[in-house]
């Protein structure tokens, strides 16, 4: 597939995905979310991808929320094919078995926030901006921003920002748990860049576990969450990384990963 609202770019094992309609603050279109999905399918089948970025192009936005552009007049049932569309690629995105990262670079705002916190680590610079707006235009966050946020900055929090629709800078989101570390703007995307390349040296089969657990015993009963963290355990001993982990630690040297 060539990609027309997005950039895709592979690089010592970290790829990058770049939302790109600069001129529109990177609002996310119909043709720019199936990118989406596209680029998740290429990210998850291809071994030589260890981590992900997705970032946003200009030094403006990381992505304004939805295209709103086509929203007038829309019926409730027309609109559900955009939003089910925009949900479905964004839970692939949050259930790909590798790490991923935002790199958010300005205004992170409805359906940019809500990509975002699809993410498993959100890195900002201090030129960042955060909000869900749709409650000025009358809407509500469509793309699981009302279900994410307050899990990620509990609920007080999420309503206050979902119900008041005001925008936070980028130490408040870091000070509320929304993003984990923030970068001057010149040095954000190189900061990220070197914790991607850190987790890329990483075993790829313990990542994915950690995440599958995390991501997937969240929701569950502790005891069942439980039981869920066992099996993944126990599956990392089916890789040779295992065995090259405990060989280094006991001869005092860095391990090498195959990712085998
Ligand atoms: N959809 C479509 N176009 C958008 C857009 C969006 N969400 N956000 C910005 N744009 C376009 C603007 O229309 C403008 O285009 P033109 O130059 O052709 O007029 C261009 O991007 C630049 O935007 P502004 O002129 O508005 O830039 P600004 O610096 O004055 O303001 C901003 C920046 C505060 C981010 C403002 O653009 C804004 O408020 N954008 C909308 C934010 C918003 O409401 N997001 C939520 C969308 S709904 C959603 O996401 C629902 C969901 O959960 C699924």
């Amino acid at each position: 597939m060539d990609y027309k609202d997005i950039l895709f770019e592979v690089e010592s094992n970290i790829a990058t995905i770049t939302l790109n309609r600069p001129k529109a603050l990177n609002a996310l279109s119909s043709e720019m979310i199936s990118e989406i999905g596209d680029a998740v399918s290429r990210c998850e089948s291809d071994d030589e991808i260890r981590v992900v970025i997705l970032t946003g192009a200009g030094d403006k936005a990381f992505a304004a929320g939805a295209d709103i552009s086509g929203f007038k007049n829309k019926s409730p049932r027309e609109i559900i094919p955009f939003i089910e569309e925009g949900h479905n690629a964004f839970r692939r995105l949050e259930l790909l078995g590798k790490a991923t990262i935002a790199a958010i670079n300005g205004y992170a705002l409805g359906g940019g926030e809500e990509i975002a916190m699809c993410c498993d680590i959100r890195f900002c610079s201090d030129r960042a901006v955060f909000g869900q707006p749709e409650v000025l235009l009358g809407l509500i966050p469509g793309w699981g921003g009302t279900q994410r946020l307050a899990r990620l900055v509990g609920m007080g929090r999420a309503k206050e920002l979902i119900m008041s629709g005001e925008n936070i800078k980028a130490q408040r989101a870091f000070e509320i748990g929304l993003v984990n570390r923030v970068f001057p703007a010149e040095t954000l995307m190189e900061e990220t860049r070197k914790f991607a390349g850190k987790l890329a040296g990483m075993p790829p089969f313990a990542i994915k576990m950690a995440k599958y657990a995390i991501n997937h015993g969240y929701d569950m009963a502790l005891d069942n969450a439980r039981n869920l963290e066992i099996q993944c355990f126990s599956q990392c001993f089916s890789t040779s990384d295992l065995e090259e982990g405990l060989n280094a630690f006991q001869e005092k040297r860095k391990p090498q990963f195959t990712g085998k």
